[in-house]
């Protein structure tokens, strides 16, 4: 199994879109996926049609303990593969950062609840959506992964939002003694746009062999789908953006890079 955290502490980079659309490119290629949602604004399960405040979620594992198994919920496909299940945040995770009681093993709560849960021990990805920030949520989405997948939108912010956020993984992993793998991967991008040219350049100059192979175009259906409760493969399964998670899930599958 490989759990990757989908994670930059810069706000409105793709996280989400990647999330959504990425998991359901993997279950369509026939692994299967848990995703959860580590952010309170609950985006991830609204933009796969869940009613996602309605639900236990992820808040549950803090603080009554549960077990991931008992909140996770099957995805309806458009093939009706059944390979994808989703952990919602819950209405309460927004209180994890406000303050919980204990020690230093509240950063360990999602591995440990993700090593004891079967579903995700018997499937082949587990992918996490951080929220827009460093606190204790993206804190143990950092200890949980083994690898981490940080979007980077084609604009100059963007950039130095990257490069923040690898400093922010440099000291956990000393502090940990550890090496997290990283993979970075281009949103929002415009082809014929200078700008976007140039943050990939830099992008592959900074991270080189780390940069995924496949820069996933700014596209109306992209924005739209999420509204409709839909991927993009469900949305619009010929559009260019879900060509592009296709090729990224291939990206991932097969460590390609730019
Ligand atoms: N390739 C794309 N083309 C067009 N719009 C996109 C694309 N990727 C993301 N968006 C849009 O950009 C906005 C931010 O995307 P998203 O919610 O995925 O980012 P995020 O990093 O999860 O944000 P947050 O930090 O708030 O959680 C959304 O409105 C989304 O629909
Ligand atoms: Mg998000």
């Amino acid at each position: 199994m490989r759990c990757l955290a989908i994670m930059n502490q810069k706000g409105g980079v793709g996280k989400t879109t990647t999330t959504i659309n990425l998991s359901h490119a993997l279950a369509e290629q026939g692994y299967k996926v848990v995703v959860i949602d580590l952010d309170p604004q609950s985006h991830l399960g609204l933009g796969m049609g869940f009613n996602a405040t309605a639900k236990e979620g992820l808040d549950t594992i803090f603080f009554n303990a549960a077990a991931l198994d008992d909140v996770v919920l099957p995805v309806e496909d458009r093939l009706g593969l059944n390979k994808l299940s989703l952990v919602v945040a819950g209405e309460r995770l927004g209180e994890v950062e406000a303050g919980l009681k204990g020690g230093a093993e509240r950063g360990w709560l999602v591995k440990n609840a993700i090593s004891e849960s079967e579903q995700c021990q018997k499937s082949d990805f587990v992918l996490m959506d951080c929220p827009p920030s460093a606190g204790l949520l993206g804190m143990n989405a950092l200890f949980a992964a083994d690898e981490l997948l940080i979007p980077v939108s084609s604009d100059f912010l963007s950039l130095h939002g990257a490069s923040r956020m690898v400093g922010i993984i440099d000291y956990i992993d000393e502090s940990m003694k550890q090496k997290s793998k990283k993979w970075f991967v281009i949103t929002r991008y415009h082809g014929r746009r200078k700008l976007s040219q140039e943050v990939k350049e830099k992008l592959m100059e900074y991270f080189k062999s780390e940069v995924l192979a496949t820069p996933v175009r700014e596209s109306v259906a992209l924005a739209e789908s999420p509204s409709y409760g839909q991927s993009i493969f469900d949305y619009q399964p010929k559009s260019n953006g879900a060509e592009d998670y296709r090729q990224l899930a291939e990206d991932l599958l097969y460590e390609r890079v730019m």
